[in-house]
């Protein structure tokens, strides 16, 4: 067990490997000083401006627009509703895969949720469309707004989100629970959450006659290019997505929207380039959010304190007219060896936006509640947190019993606990104050999310001046995919970084896959590590079959790449320089080729995940109930670390939002009117520097020869998880009181 220090490469990167170094973003200085073009920075020649209308109220019908109120204002060019909307190829309600999301792109007068789109307005500047729009004054006929975990009937769906069985079993969970002697039963309440990326979607359309171009931040750009093809009935080569930067994704940007697909069709309608930028409100809605839940867990403990059973039962919501829901039950099937697990999900339909993919879903949410439920049957117990956790460890997936592709989950644990200092923590609640007065409370959680892996292409050329280019149409949301990315390829080229040229961000190259579930970085990295090979491999071939080489008779398998040169394994006196062998095969340059997918038989054969151990020190206000988080320390061991820096503030970003998610965070709806009323960063509280403390990240070093080639796992989302556990128990721990809703405020601590 080491910790990866920002100035030390990884014990396993190789000699001369750009993996494995803390490189700062390539894109860092262009991000600073503005030269970073997002997409809303695009203005073609003749470009108007649009702004869409929203719906005020959540279900019902519109019943009138002033367009001639609004066409008159100076400025305005034309005003899009369903009346002149140009027409689609396809419904936008149809559906033929769970990643092909039912939109509101003007189908009708229906309003199905607030801040539903109805109208755009088109104007030669934003501020003419923006008085444009207000000139609408639309009116409605209004029916009641069906909100919350208790609108009506609730059903249970045939998948969870887009992939497993809403209800898993695994042993007799109620006989299990009947017969131990120590139970705990508790709910637990999530907030609707939205993404609030700080650049909110966007799009710079322009058509020339059937091709369109596009700038519009996307995660996934293929599955873009086949959602936009297929609604305007275009060949997808005829749509080029630009997405070089992202201000943020978090999953919302990870399927086609419809304001971006609005954005298109104003376009289409007035013949000139358009751009639609969502104003921060509009944001809530027609994006995506993270569905509040309702989650109840029952845990059953025998008299030394080991689990006997484990029911997960998560309640939540989803729109009324399409199926995306949170599955946060599904948090419980890995953690905690409990011989008898069941999980399972019921969702009612209410009058708002489809839910979509936020940052750990399911198992962000899952993980508070659990990690909470974990921390009560601990004290139910007697019993430390960490050494009930230690003690319910599981050795295989508790649900499938498969062994684990690799497992650094107890180093996680032990190297956190020594840095965090858990070891002096008293059993009781309410024990400790600072000298200040405050309550002090130390709380626990375990991360985790699965190592995932999708599909992508890579292409590589390697010239004859010993430079190469690398491409894959790959997405850089802020996480730093451009360096890491340009890091694998420098060494699956065996190159140094700066001979690298690292093409990635457009739909005209190979596809990448999504940038979503923490896979982006071993989907893409596979596949360019992959062209590097073949690259490398043709080469071998030009030298090693050539007897003007000195690796003449080496074979393929004897030769390293490493910094430019071809190098005898078995002595490494005798190398030859890549420019030199492409100059003797009279050859410019060498392309090939990469690919990644996940290996079925690995899949099949192991249970794959990164883990983590969160520990939290909260302060809280005995007088005021206000609550500080005044120490974090998380221990991570996720695979391989392509740049530590990187990694580092993935983590970061993952805890912040965790402890948000115990704190801050929380859409409030009026249950009269189903209108958010805090859909601005202002009343939306999310944390600001004053909420953010020390942040202690150890990097556990985890070699997993399972995952893929590489041994990345990913490490996007697993930070959220475990954190909010953490602060939660942290606030018991500080308290005595247990707050089983979240965001914990002030007055459930008074
Ligand atoms: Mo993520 S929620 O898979 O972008």
């Amino acid at each position: 067990m080491t910790e990866i220090r920002p100035t030390a490469a990884p014990a396993h990167a190789r000699h001369g490997s750009s993996i494995g170094q803390p490189l700062t973003r390539r894109d860092g200085v262009l991000k600073v000083t503005g030269a970073a073009r997002y997409a809303a920075d695009n203005h073609p020649a003749g470009m108007l401006h649009a702004v869409l209308a929203v719906s005020s109220i959540a279900r019902g019908r519109v019943t009138a627009l002033d367009v001639d109120a609004a066409k008159a204002h100076p400025g305005v060019i034309e005003v899009m509703t369903p009346g002149n909307r140009p027409p689609l190829a396809m419904d936008p309600d149809e559906k033929s895969n769970p990643f092909m999301f039912r939109i509101d792109v003007l189908q009708n007068d229906r309003v199905r949720y607030a801040n539903q789109p109805i109208a755009v307005v088109i104007a030669e500047t934003l501020e003419a469309a923006t008085e444009g729009v207000a000139l609408l004054s639309p009116t409605y006929e209004t029916l009641p707004a069906r909100v919350g975990l208790d609108a009506g009937e609730s059903f249970v769906p045939p998948a969870v989100g887009v992939g497993n069985p809403a209800q898993v079993q695994r042993g007799e969970v109620g006989a299990a629970l009947a017969g131990s002697p120590s139970r705990v039963e508790a709910t637990y309440e999530t907030p609707s959450q939205y993404h609030n990326a700080m650049e909110p979607h966007a799009i710079v359309a322009a058509w020339d006659g059937d091709a369109l171009s596009i700038d519009t931040p996307s995660q996934g750009m293929a599955m873009a290019q086949g959602r936009i093809a297929g609604l305007f009935g275009i060949p997808p080569e005829k749509i080029h997505i630009r997405s070089p930067f992202l201000g943020g994704g978090f999953g919302s940007k990870g399927l086609i929207s419809g304001p971006q697909v609005l954005g298109i069709l104003a376009a289409r309608l007035v013949g000139r380039p358009v751009k639609l930028v969502l104003r921060r409100e509009q944001m809530y809605g027609p994006v995506g959010h993270r569905a509040p839940t309702r989650q109840t867990l029952r845990i059953g403990v025998d008299g030394e304190g080991r689990m006997t059973a484990l029911a997960h039962h998560a309640k939540t919501t989803s729109s009324s007219f399409d199926d995306f829901f949170e599955p946060a039950a599904d948090a419980s099937h890995t953690l905690y060896a409990s011989p008898a697990i069941a999980t399972s999900h019921d969702v009612v339909r209410v009058d708002t936006g489809t839910p979509l993919f936020m940052r750990a879903p399911g198992e962000a949410t899952g993980s508070i509640a659990l990690e909470s439920a974990i921390d009560e049957a601990a004290w139910a117990s007697g019993m430390d947190p960490l050494a009930f956790r230690l003690k319910n460890y599981a050795e295989v997936e508790p649900i499938s019993g498969k062994p684990f592709s690799s497992k650094a989950l107890r180093e996680c644990y032990a190297e956190g606990a020594a840095r965090f200092g858990w070891s002096g923590r008293p059993v009781a609640p309410r024990q400790m104050r600072d000298e200040a007065g405050f309550l002090v409370g130390w709380g626990m959680g375990t991360a985790t999310f699965p190592a995932l892996m999708f599909q992508a292409e890579a292409r590589a050329v390697l010239r004859r001046d010993g430079t190469a280019v690398v491409e894959t149409g790959a997405h850089d949301m802020g996480q730093g995919a451009w360096t890491a990315l340009a890091q694998i390829a420098a060494d699956g080229l065996g190159l140094d970084l700066d001979r690298v040229e690292f093409r990635a961000g457009s739909s005209d190259l190979p596809d990448a896959g999504i940038a979503g579930g923490s896979a982006h970085t071993a989907t893409a990295g596979m596949a360019i590590h992959g062209a590097g090979a073949d690259v490398i491999a043709r080469l071998t071939d030009l030298a090693t079959g050539d007897e003007r080489s000195p690796l003449f008779g080496a074979g393929n398998a004897g030769v390293l790449a490493r910094n430019g040169r071809l190098v005898r394994r078995d002595d490494g006196s005798r190398s030859e320089s890549y420019t030199d062998i492409l100059a003797r095969a009279g050859l410019a340059e060498i392309e090939g080729r990469g690919r990644s997918a996940a290996d079925p038989a690995a899949q099949s054969a192991y249970a794959m995940h990164a883990h983590g151990a969160v520990f939290a020190e909260v302060k809280v206000d005995p007088d005021l109930g206000q609550v500080r988080v005044t120490r974090l320390v998380g221990a991570f061991a996720a695979g391989r670390v392509i740049n530590p820096r990187l990694v580092r503030s993935q983590y970061y970003g993952g805890m912040i939002w965790g402890a948000s998610f115990a704190l801050h965070e929380e859409a409030v709806m009026d249950r009269r009117s189903g209108r958010i009323l805090n859909a601005d960063l202002a009343e939306y509280h999310v944390p600001v520097n004053a909420d953010v403390p020390s942040i202690d990240v150890v990097m556990i070093d985890e070699f997993d020869p399972h995952v893929n080639a590489l041994g990345i796992k990913g490490v996007g989302e697993i930070g959220i998880t475990g954190t909010g556990g953490a602060v939660a128990n942290a606030v018991w721990h500080a308290t005595g009181a247990r707050v089983r809703r979240f965001p914990i405020r002030l007055h459930d601590l008074l």
